[in-house]
């Protein structure tokens, strides 16, 4: 079943004031699919299924409030320990989504991104988000970030390695190295780094999560599990960061 998405009138209203520090980029952990399943006794990729129709809901919302980048951690280095079904069923996901809503993703704007080791992933997964990436690539609206066979540490190894070849090839020196340039090898390069950290299911961790990139982002954990989350809780993970005072190690 296809969830409504809207039209651009509708996404140009903003739930906010003027003076409100929207978070420009916000990240969210999406967590708790397989218990959502489990205590409704079904298996565990109905809570998979579940969590897609969450996915199109905060897209939505966070169009509507001019989020600037949304990056959703899809599928983790990780959880490649998971049984095989399993795995299957959730690299198949970003395809049917897709297939489904490209179409009003286009027409609200919405560029798609991918972070993570894309080349590893199955062809069906890797050729509908290229597919994706190319065909929004001229869009300039909210920037949808899909963080699939993600995991902090393989991205910062394969940064340093990539890193370590241009060093000899003499493209700069080990002493120019700086965070700036270092951050050009991540598959974040180029991106803000994130303003909000959202994780929902209960845990309080980041489970190989842009280590790098959250140095200084304010974290909002809750214990709604992803498929029951909505619009109501992102909105208040919003209205508290409206409240953080952020200080960077300053006064
Ligand atoms: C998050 O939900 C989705 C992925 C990791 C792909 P889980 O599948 O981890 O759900 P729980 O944590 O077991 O409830
Ligand atoms: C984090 O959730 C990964 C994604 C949401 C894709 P996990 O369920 O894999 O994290 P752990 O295993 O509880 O740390
Ligand atoms: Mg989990």
């Amino acid at each position: 079943m296809k969830l409504p998405f809207f039209t651009k009138k509708q996404a140009e209203v903003s739930v906010f004031y003027p003076n409100d520090t929207i978070p420009e980029h916000i990240a969210i952990i999406m967590d708790g699919n397989g218990r959502w399943a489990k205590q409704r006794g079904m298996p565990r990729a109905a809570g998979h299924k579940e969590g897609v129709s969450t996915v199109v809901k905060i897209v939505k919302t966070a169009v509507k409030c001019k989020v600037k980048v949304l990056t959703l951690y899809t599928f983790s280095t990780e959880n490649w320990k998971r049984p095989k079904p399993e795995i299957e069923f959730i690299l198949r996901l970003p395809k049917d989504f897709l297939s489904i809503y490209l179409p009003d993703l286009i027409a609200n704007n919405v560029r798609i991104e991918a972070v993570g080791d894309i080349g590893k992933l199955p062809a069906h997964t890797r050729e509908a988000i290229e597919d994706a990436m190319e065909r929004t690539r001229s869009n300039d609206g909210l920037l949808l970030n899909f963080a699939l066979n993600y995991g902090s540490r393989d991205e910062i190894l394969n940064a340093m390695k990539e890193m370590f070849l241009d060093i000899n090839k003499g493209e700069f020196s080990l002493e120019e190295l700086d965070e700036q340039k270092f951050s050009n090898y991540l598959y974040t390069a180029g991106m803000k780094e994130p303003d909000l950290l959202i994780r929902t299911g209960g845990e309080i961790r980041l489970s190989n999560f842009l280590l790098w990139q959250l140095a200084y982002t304010e974290f909002w954990f809750t214990d709604v599990l992803w498929p029951d989350f909505s619009e109501k809780e992102f909105l208040q993970a919003l209205e508290e960061f409206c409240k953080r005072k952020r200080r960077y190690g300053g006064l």
